[in-house]
C-alpha cells in the first residue's frame, strides 16, 4: 500500500503542534494577544515610539556581538583594531556604522517615547512604575552612549569623556568617588578601557534587559492609556485598533521604514574615526560631546564661574539635577485629579523640551 505523503506531512505538522501546544501556553499567549487592543486617535503615532526604540535596541545587540569579535579593548590595539574593522574586515565597516548611527537613532527614539509618554501623561496611576523604569531605561540609554563613545580610543572620544568625568566630578559627595572610580585612577588610562568595556558590553546590557522585560510586562498588565481628551469621548465614539494583528503589522512596517533611514544613514555616510588619541597631547579647540550630551554642555559654559556662595558649574548641576529629579516626582504630583497641576506639568514639560532643544542647536551651532 502506498501511503499519501501530503497527509504523513499533515499529521506530522499535527503531531508537532500537539507536542509543543502540551509543553507551552500558546493558547494563553494568542487570547491575551487578541483582547490587547491600541486607542485609535489623532496622537496615536506616539505609541509607535517605544517598539522602535525596542527594534533599534536589537540592531545594537546584534551588531555589537558582531563587534566585539574584531575589537581590542587594549590601550595600544583598540584604535588600530577600528581601523581593521574599518579597511580590512567584510563588512565590518557597515556593521560599525549600524552600530554607531543605531545608538544615535535609538536615543532619539527613547527621548521622544519619553516626551509623548509624558505629554499624553501615561506616568499616571496605574502607570508610576512603567514610567520609573522607563526613565531608568533612558538613563542606561546614556550611559551606553557615554561609555561606548571612549573604546575607539580617537582624539575626539578621549576629551569628550575627559570633559564628561570632569562635570561628573564636580557632583557634591559622590562625584570625585564615581568619577575616580570609573577612569580606574585620577587619570583616563587602560584601566579607563578596561572599565568602559565591561560597562558597555556585560552590566549595561543585563540591567537594560532586566528592566525593560519589567516594562514591557507592565505595559502589557495595564494596557495602552488614553490621553484625556479620548477618555471624555462618550463610548461609542471611542475607536480602538486589535493589538494583533493590526497595529503589530503597521508596528513592523514602521520597524522597516526606520531601518531603511538606519541603513541609508549608515551607507551613504559611514561612521569614521579621528587619530589615536594622545592622552599627553592638548584637547582639539572647540571639542564637544555627542548631540545628546550637548544640551547640558552648553548650559553649563553660560553659567559664570560663581553664583553666590556656590561654584558656578556646580550650582548648573544642581539645577539640572532638581529639574531631572522633577520627572521622577511628576507622576505623585500630577494624579490626573487637578486641572491646575496637570497644566503645571504640561507647561514645565515644554520649557524643558525647548530649553534641551534651544541649547543643543546653540551648542551645535558655537
Ligand atoms: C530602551 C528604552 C525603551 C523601550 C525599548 C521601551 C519600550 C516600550 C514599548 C514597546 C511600549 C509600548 C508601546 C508604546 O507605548 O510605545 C512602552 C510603553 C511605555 N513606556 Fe517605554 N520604552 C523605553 C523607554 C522608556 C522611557 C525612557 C520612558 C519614560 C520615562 C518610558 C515610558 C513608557 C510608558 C509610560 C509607557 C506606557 C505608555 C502607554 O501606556 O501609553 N519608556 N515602552
Amino acid at each position: 500500500m502506498v501511503s499519501d505523503p501530503t497527509h504523513r506531512h499533515q499529521s506530522v505538522l499535527q503531531s508537532l503542534t500537539q507536542y509543543v501546544e502540551e509543553r507551552v501556553p500558546l493558547e494563553e499567549i494568542r487570547k491575551l494577544a487578541g483582547k490587547k487592543k491600541v486607542p485609535a486617535h489623532q496622537h496615536s503615532l506616539w505609541y509607535y515610539m517605544g517598539g522602535i526604540a525596542g527594534m533599534l535596541l536589537g540592531v545594537q545587540i546584534i551588531t555589537g556581538i558582531l563587534l566585539e569579535v574584531y575589537y581590542v579593548p587594549e590601550i595600544n590595539s583598540a584604535h588600530a583594531s577600528i581601523l581593521k574593522l574599518n579597511s580590512q574586515i567584510n563588512f565590518g565597516w557597515l556593521v560599525r556604522s549600524l552600530h554607531s548611527w543605531g545608538a544615535n537613532l535609538m536615543i532619539a527614539a527613547v527621548l521622544v517615547h519619553l516626551f509623548s509618554a509624558y505629554f499624553m501623561k501615561a506616568y499616571r496611576k496605574p502607570r508610576e512604575f512603567t514610567w520609573w523604569s522607563g526613565l531608568a531605561l533612558m538613563a542606561i540609554s546614556l550611559a551606553f552612549g557615554f561609555t561606548g563613545y571612549l573604546l575607539p580610543w580617537d582624539e575626539v572620544s578621549f576629551f569628550a569623556t575627559k570633559i564628561g568625568l570632569d562635570i561628573a566630578e564636580k557632583m557634591p559627595l559622590v562625584g570625585p568617588v564615581i568619577a575616580y572610580m570609573l577612569r580606574g585612577g585620577d587619570s583616563i588610562s587602560q584601566a579607563t578601557i578596561s572599565r568602559f568595556f565591561v560597562i558597555h558590553i556585560a552590566l549595561l546590557p543585563a540591567l537594560l534587559l532586566a528592566l525593560l522585560g519589567g516594562h514591557l510586562m507592565l505595559v502589557q498588565a495595564h494596557g495602552i492609556s488614553e490621553p484625556d481628551d479620548f477618555k471624555k469621548l462618550p463610548a461609542e465614539k471611542k475607536k480602538y485598533e486589535k493589538f494583533f494583528p493590526t497595529f503589530f503589522f503597521k508596528d513592523i512596517l514602521v520597524w522597516i521604514l526606520a531601518l531603511n533611514i538606519l541603513f541609508a544613514l549608515s551607507t551613504l555616510c559611514p561612521w569614521g574615526i579621528g587619530p589615536e588619541a594622545d592622552p599627553f597631547a592638548a584637547a582639539p579647540i572647540g571639542i564637544k560631546p555627542e548631540w545628546y550630551f550637548l544640551a547640558p554642555f552648553q548650559f553649563l559654559k553660560l553659567i559664570p564661574p560663581a553664583v553666590g556662595p556656590i561654584e558656578g558649574e556646580l550650582f548648573g548641576i544642581l539645577l539640572m539635577s532638581l529639574a531631572a529629579f522633577a520627572f521622577v516626582l511628576v507622576p505623585l504630583f500630577d494624579k490626573g485629579s487637578s486641572n491646575a497641576r496637570s497644566r503645571v506639568a504640561t507647561v514645565f514639560g515644554v520649557v524643558v523640551l525647548l530649553a534641551l532643544i534651544g541649547f543643543s542647536i546653540w551648542g551645535a551651532l558655537s
